[in-house]
């Protein structure tokens, strides 16, 4: 991995422009000395005789919640260890924080919620616990929300249905569980009123319960993972009106019924997973109206009929899973395109 720490040192560059006052210098060269990586240009050139600190006189103590007109942060791809500080609730002109990529353990303080500037979090790939902070809420301006790929519990809270800015919340990879499935139904309703959620990824979490049936109303959909959920139910009826749908994700979970005939408004289709259901039904000539599709997979699902000619039209594509089902016939010739 390469340090990204040459990032955070290019926006010090420009902080520096503005240096406001000593105490935020002095956190920052104080900062600086507990790299472990010294040995890059960028770091040679951030010292006290720099423009920026010229005719400063630093005495006081460093924090990183000194810094308190700090915009930007990006301290992703590091080895940062311990818990994510308190004191960045200070930071309150902080409009994008990166912290993913780290070892970062402990839970995600609530004092978070301060930051109600920040559109874009990304915590992802840390190794934090305990639940996610009902004080998330606050944060009206978030865009970006990434908690994957950490050791996350408890429920997704209901508060984060409020965040009607989110494009992208990815929550996959954790601990998260539901023993109040209707809550959970309801949240995407909440995120999706405003219609501006595109990516939502929650696999491989310990989900269960049947598909939010909000989903069916999130028309701004263009990238969604639901895969190992245990979400049981019947996909004919749970799946809605997603035209500007690329990429979906339903493998490995126990839906039955048929890929309905909502499936033909999503012209934007790239990649189709559904595979390991009960899926049942043929695959319908609409499938060559997906001029886009790289990749379809419905492998091990109990679909019957033909292989269709209309997949010569599918000429982008390159994985075809259809083994495992109780497809019949020859394979046409127009699979050759
Ligand atoms: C630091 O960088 C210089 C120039 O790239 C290199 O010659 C030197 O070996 C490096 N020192 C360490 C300790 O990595
Ligand atoms: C900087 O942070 C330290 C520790 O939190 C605090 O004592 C000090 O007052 C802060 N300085 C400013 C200017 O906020
Ligand atoms: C994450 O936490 C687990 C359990 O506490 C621990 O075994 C593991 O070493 C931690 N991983 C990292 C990268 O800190
Ligand atoms: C994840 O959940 C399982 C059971 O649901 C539990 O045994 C395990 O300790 C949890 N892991 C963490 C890191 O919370
Ligand atoms: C959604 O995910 C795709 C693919 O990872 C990415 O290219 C796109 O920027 C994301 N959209 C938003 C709004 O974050
Ligand atoms: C999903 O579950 C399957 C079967 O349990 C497992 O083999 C696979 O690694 C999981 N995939 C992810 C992305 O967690
Ligand atoms: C699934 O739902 C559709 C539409 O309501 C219905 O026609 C079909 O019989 C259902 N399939 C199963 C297996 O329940």
């Amino acid at each position: 991995m390469v340090p990204r720490i040459f990032y955070f040192l290019q926006l010090l560059t420009l902080f520096a422009i503005t240096f406001a006052s000593t105490e935020e210098a002095t956190a920052l060269l104080k900062w600086k000395a507990t790299f472990q990586n010294k040995n890059n240009s960028l770091s040679a050139s951030w010292k006290l005789s720099t423009d920026a600190c010229r005719g400063c006189s630093l005495v006081s103590s460093p924090a990183i919640g000194n810094l308190t007109n700090l915009v930007y942060l990006d301290l992703s791809i590091n080895q940062i260890t311990g818990s994510i500080p308190i004191t960045l609730r200070d930071l309150i002109e902080l409009k994008i924080l990166y912290l993913h990529s780290n070892q970062l353990s402990g839970l995600i303080p609530s004092e978070l919620g301060n930051l109600e500037n920040v559109n874009d979090m990304e915590l992802s790939h840390n190794n934090l616990t305990s639940s996610i902070p009902t004080t998330l809420d606050d944060l009206t301006e978030l865009k970006i929300l990434y908690l994957n790929s950490n050791q996350l519990s408890g429920l997704i809270p209901s508060e984060l249905g409020n965040l009607e800015n989110l494009n992208d919340m990815e929550l996959s990879h954790n601990n998260l569980t539901s023993s109040i499935p209707t809550t959970l139904g309801q949240l995407p309703e909440h995120l999706c009123q405003g219609g501006k959620l595109e990516n939502f990824t929650m696999n491989s979490n310990k989900l269960t319960g049947p598909i939010p049936s909000g989903l069916k109303k999130c028309s701004s959909l263009k990238f969604v993972r639901f895969n190992n959920y245990s979400f049981t139910g019947n996909l004919s009826e749970a799946f809605g009106i997603h035209p500007e749908l690329q990429f979906i994700d339903l493998s490995n979970k126990d839906f039955h019924g048929e890929l309905n005939n909502n499936w033909r408004k999503c012209k934007n289709l790239i990649d189709l997973r559904v595979a390991r259901n009960n899926i049942g039904g043929s695959i319908t000539p609409e499938i060559g109206n997906f001029k886009g599709l790289l990749g379809v997979d419905l492998l091990s699902n109990h679909l019957i009929g033909l292989i269709l000619k209309e997949f010569r039209k599918l000429r982008s594509l390159v994985n075809l899973f259809l083994q495992n089902n109780r497809i019949s016939g020859n394979i046409p010739e127009e699979l050759g395109y």
